[in-house]
């Protein structure tokens, strides 16, 4: 099915089961441990060899030696791959450079060359993991060491060029910003951050003659297995994937790395199976990280708060071929304004690279906007809300009136969390509040987020006795994809809840969006409405219905006053339809992004510069809300993610070495409860039609997108003192409260 125009009234209009509350149906499976992740499969394969990889100790050079001799008899040992006896594996190369059967290929053990710390030197494969271990261990590896770029400040030199991302230049920003009437220039920093996920990164794998099966923790099947068999050059028709259930991925799920690789050609020269798992300490150097950044911030206003320029210029570093964080991109979307630049360079560095984290681009990018505009309606003694309001426009700003947003509701965000957070309360001058030994601040921010769609598609099976089985290869990576794919067929199908059971995670099941980019919920829930709509039509001719009034309630086909049951129509079998849902260029023909508008109130103590968040509020426009429990706790998830970009969460790299030192969930802090109060969501009531037949946009990221910057703009009016340099530790805050 092609979504080309926007939706008008459908089938998921009547908000019988869509739209309302549900927990999660994967919740008590979750809970009592039936849930089972990659590493977690004994059955399918219960003779499985244990793999376990070792990593490089230098962050650029060479591997000099190996001396494997000691591991190789090491009890129980059965393999060690290295660079050495390794397969010949594809990657991207100068020779195919756009190859797109190689998009996902992820090379392993090629030759000595180490480009990053941690990178896979070596597999040892045993009967047991203990012994792996230890073999593991007992393998020596020299390296001949280089120095390495490992620091974005120390690539930021004046007159050196680099190269440009999607720059965008409009009117005139230098004269317009240097005759504006009021102005800020503000350079802000954000860290390497890590997406840190509770679930390693796992794979077991296992042949049967030239087909291979790997279970793992991967965000999107089609990706997974397009990757797999590039990078071991065999046909993807040959391989098969599985993630049933996904541990938390953030983004560090989009890619694949040895443990899936290594895993699938261990096994292959084994004739056996083999499983792997990346250790916590491993995975914080060897998997993708968000890139760290330097934005440049010039806004310029007139006295009415009105902007004329916006300047907002990155700096990011990554590997070579790398993006880097591209934070000025929602920047060209969020504010008016005639004279615009909007730039992103991007410099080479050594550190492991980079890749999507958690709302990738518009998280670091409102760090530093969202701070700005703060300091900007300080500037003109404007309240931080109104700023907003002004600024706000109903279409593109770089495209004109021709391109509108699909819905854009900022405005309503902001008055609602307003009025529900008692802004008016607020001091403006910082400084004024003060609660015993806390000093008491309010901030705000804007929220965006793109909202891309992609194909996905499903397969909905009505089973005798009336019960619908949904197969997807779409994701749950503790999202509620599940959930909110049941509630789909179910309202399609006219049946309550408990008569779905919805199969995930699995390429053989028709293919689908998988989880990223905020697309998963719309994205998967309009593949399932695709497959209803044709089962529909099926079910509808078997009943012998031909009219337009068809619809399905309570377990009834119903047309012409004339009913049948369901369970009637599949007696004798079951009845499939299968069906993926496509786009057309509304995208394109509208703007579309996610909005909300966050408000916090902190306390930070007078002694010791402790920031506290004692209240959040977002209030969230993405359309439609298929779940308000599964939607509200995405909302839950980014803010709490939010307060740590704030104030806690930075890779700490070592600069002789190119590694990050914090490399476990101890010393990577990350929020825990007593950091996160009470957090209260609010969704306005929308629909966006020219979105998906669902009429709902993207949730997943939203939450995340600009609540640092409500904190920190909050930890400004409590204390009068702004740090630029994220996260906002009490070292730095400190420092300017004496
Ligand atoms: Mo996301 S960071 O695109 O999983």
């Amino acid at each position: 099915m092609e979504f080309l125009t926007p939706a008008g009234p459908n089938s998921t209009d009547r908000q019988t089961v869509l739209g309302k509350a549900h927990d999660r149906i994967d919740g008590p499976l979750k809970v009592s441990g039936l849930a089972r992740y990659a590493y977690e499969y004994h059955d399918v394969a219960p003779r499985a060899a244990y793999g376990v990889v070792v990593t490089a100790g230098i962050g650029r050079g060479s591997i000099d030696s190996i001396d494997a001799v000691d591991a190789e008899r090491a009890p129980g040992v059965l393999l060690v791959m290295t660079h050495l006896n390794a397969p010949k594996m594809f990657g991207q190369n100068a020779a195919a450079p756009n190859d797109p059967r190689l998009d996902h290929a992820t090379p392993q053990l090629q030759g000595p060359r180490i480009t990053q710390h941690d990178q896979a030197v070596a597999l040892v494969v045993a009967e047991t993991f203990e012994q792996a271990r230890a073999a593991a261990r007992s393998l020596r590896i020299g390296y001949k060491a280089q120095s390495g770029r490992f620091s974005l400040p120390a690539m930021q030199v004046e007159g050196k060029p680099h190269p440009r991302v999607a720059d965008i230049d409009m009117g005139d920003f230098d004269t317009a910003y240097a005759s504006a009437p009021v102005r800020i220039d503000a350079t802000f920093t954000t860290p390497n951050q890590s997406q840190a996920m509770m679930e390693p990164h796992a794979s077991l794998a296992f042949w049967d003659g030239d087909r291979l099966t790997v279970y793992l923790a991967h965000q999107v099947m089609h990706w997974a297995r397009s990757g797999i068999a590039g990078t071991i050059g065999i046909p993807e028709a040959q391989v098969r994937v599985v993630a049933a259930y996904v541990g938390g991925g953030f983004g560090s799920k989009l890619a694949l790395y040895s443990d899936a690789i290594l895993a699938s050609v261990a096994s292959r020269q084994l004739g056996r199976p083999v499983k792997i798992t990346l250790t916590r300490a491993q995975i914080f150097n060897h998997t993708t990280h968000r890139p760290p950044t330097i934005q440049r911030l010039r806004l310029a206003a007139g006295h009415d708060g009105r902007l004329i320029a916006v300047g907002h210029e990155t700096f990011t570093g990554d590997q070579p071929g790398e993006r880097g964080e591209l934070a000025s991109n929602q920047t060209r979307l969020l504010y008016g304004g005639a004279n615009r630049r909007i730039h992103t360079r991007i410099a080479e560095l050594d550190l492991p690279r980079g890749g999507s984290m958690r709302a990738p681009g518009e998280a670091a990018g409102l760090l530093a906007l969202e701070n700005a505009m703060d300091e900007l309606a300080e500037k003109l003694g404007m309240d931080p809300v109104e700023l907003r309001i002004v600024n706000d426009v109903q279409y593109d700003p770089e495209q004109g009136p021709s391109r509108p947003f699909s819905e854009r509701k900022l405005v309503e965000c902001l008055r609602t969390g307003a009025d529900r957070f008692g802004w008016s309360h607020r001091i403006a001058t910082p400084g004024q509040v003060r609660d015993g030994q806390w000093l008491v601040g309010m901030g705000m921010a804007c929220a965006i987020r793109s909202n891309p769609v992609q194909p996905s598609g499903a397969r909905v099976t009505l089973r005798p006795g009336g019960t619908v089985l949904v197969e997807s290869a779409m994701t749950d990576i503790g999202t509620g994809s599940y959930t909110i794919m049941a509630q789909t067929a179910a309202e399609m199908l006219g049946l309550p809840m408990a008569a779905v059971e919805v199969r995930l995670g699995d390429s053989a099941y028709p293919k689908a969006s998988g989880s990223g980019g905020s697309w998963g919920g719309n994205s998967s829930t309009a593949g399932t409405y695709a497959a209803c709509v044709a089962l529909r039509d099926t079910l509808a001719r078997r009943a012998g219905f031909d009219g337009s009034d068809v619809s399905f309630d309570k377990g009834l086909i119903v047309s012409g006053g004339r009913s049948v049951a369901l369970a009637q129509l599949v007696a004798s079998g079951p009845v499939t339809a299968e069906d993926t849902m496509t786009y057309g260029d509304l995208t394109r023909r509208y703007a579309q992004a996610s909005f909300g508008a966050h408000f916090c109130e902190v306390g930070v103590d007078v002694h010791t510069a402790e920031v506290r968040v004692r209240r959040l509020l977002s209030v969230c426009s993405i359309g439609r809300v298929l779940n308000p429990v599964t939607a509200r706790s995405q909302c839950l998830g980014g803010m709490t993610m939010g307060i740590g970009a704030a104030l806690m969460e930075e890779l700490v790299v070592d600069p002789r070495f190119g590694y990050f030192v914090n490399h476990d969930l101890a010393e990577y802090q990350v929020p825990v409860h007593a950091d996160v109060p009470d957090l209260d969501v609010v969704f306005v009531d929308g629909e966006d039609t020219k979105s998906s037949p669902m009429k709902a946009r993207g949730v997943g990221e939203l939450g995340i997108c600009g609540v640092g910057a409500a904190i920190t703009n909050a930890v400004y009016n409590a204390t009068g003192v702004r740090v630029r340099d994220y996260p906002v530790t009490m070292d730095k805050l400190l420092a300017g409260m004496t």
